[in-house]
């Protein structure tokens, strides 16, 4: 069932009138949805279970969630993982689940937020650049600004609609919008709240580190990531405070294999992802973070996991396997330094229930290979 727009109103003028903190919103979503405890959800692949020295010390609630909704423990580090947040081309507002999951945010107590692209509806040539620049003001006042006044670290990716990468004849296709992204995120207004360790290609690719995990932005906004990035990439993942940390976690807007239904033509997914696989195996990353096919699915292949993000705004998507609805959702990673576990509380924005991971289709087969659900041992 969709969140009543009337209640959304009420509580995003409660935003506007006293802040985004939980308390504003605690009494208010007097509508108990069912509280489905996941399945099984920690990860298979503990790929550096060397014992943590010196766990996070904030002062954090033991399981931090929004009134009302299934509320994990916490682990020692925990991200909110959005993605895909846009309407349609030009638009300068989000459909009012973007806008609760935002209001929400701050209850779950994250020490991170990450977005795996599409937070503007841009790549289209016929926006003129004020019109791009207003979508970008959009996008500050509705996610950005509150999340920056929560006090949040915000980590993000660039997706096709942000600020496509393609080219032709050596010209950048969309470049008001290449312009556009760079001037938001270089000012300092923006500023993203995070422990940069290489922000040279900020805001295209860049690291930076977050209680004692590495993550690695690239540009996968089209489906060729340049070799020079790459060489970027492998230096980056091979440095001593990559290694050095106690989870390595990736994150480019296009995905590595195809999940969903419309999503699994060439150009949708990452050329070369074996190899690109490969790349992030030899450095231990745990997982690898995706958008762009508006479908949530947790899986693993080989040695690395991959956790495709879903959406949140505009145009949900089938699984290229099995019958499931369409959904908008938003998912809460634990992770366990001691061990590198990872655990997903993943809720529908719709129905603001758990999905329960156990309903996923076992394994999705890829026009460029097969991935398996995550919890399943090959
Ligand atoms: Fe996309």
């Amino acid at each position: 069932m969709a969140l009543k727009r009337r209640q959304l109103l009420i509580l995003g003028g409660l935003a506007l009138g006293g802040g985004i903190g939980g308390a504003a919103f605690s009494g208010i979503l007097n509508r108990k949805p069912d509280e489905i405890a996941p399945t099984e959800t920690k990860s298979p692949i503990a790929n550096n279970p060397k014992p943590a020295k010196s766990p996070p010390t904030v002062k954090r609630s033991l399981n931090p969630a929004p009134k009302g909704l299934y509320a994990p423990a916490r682990g020692d580090v925990r991200i909110v993982v959005i993605s895909d947040l846009n309407s349609a081309y030009g638009s300068t507002d989000y459909i009012d689940q973007v806008k609760q999951a935002i209001a929400f945010v701050p209850d779950w107590e994250p020490d991170l937020v990450l977005c795996g692209g599409d937070m503007v509806a841009g790549q289209d040539n016929s926006l003129k650049p004020s019109e791009i620049e207003a979508m970008w003001k959009g996008f500050d006042k509705h996610i950005a600004a509150p999340i920056r006044k929560a006090k949040l670290p915000f980590g993000f990716t660039i997706g096709n609609h942000d600020a496509s990468g393609s080219s032709f004849g050596g010209k950048s296709t969309f470049e008001n919008d290449r312009n556009a992204v760079i001037k938001y995120w270089n000012n300092p207004k923006h500023d993203p709240n995070l422990n940069f360790v290489d922000r040279a290609g900020f805001p295209f690719y860049y690291t930076f580190e977050q209680n004692d995990v590495f993550f690695l932005t690239w540009d996968a906004s089209t489906a060729e990531i340049p070799s020079a990035q790459l060489k970027w990439v492998e230096k980056s993942l091979a440095s001593e405070v990559a290694q050095k940390a106690k989870l390595r976690i990736a994150i480019g807007h296009l995905p590595l294999y195809a999940v969903s239904k419309g999503r699994e033509t060439a150009g949708n997914y990452l050329e070369d992802a074996e190899r690109l696989r490969a790349l992030l195996e030899k450095y231990n990353v745990h997982t690898y973070i995706s958008g762009h096919h508006h479908a949530y699915y947790p899986a693993h292949k080989g040695k690395l996991e991959l956790l495709y993000a879903g959406v949140l705004g505009d145009g949900p998507r089938r699984l290229l396997s099995g019958d499931l609805a369409p959904n908008r959702t938003v998912t809460v990673i634990d992770i366990k330094l001691e061990t590198a576990e990872t655990i997903y509380t993943t809720y529908d924005m719709d129905t603001l229930k758990v999905i329960d991971q156990s309903t996923l289709p076992r394994y999705i087969d890829a026009p460029n290979g097969r991935i398996t659900r995550r919890d399943i041992k090959i």
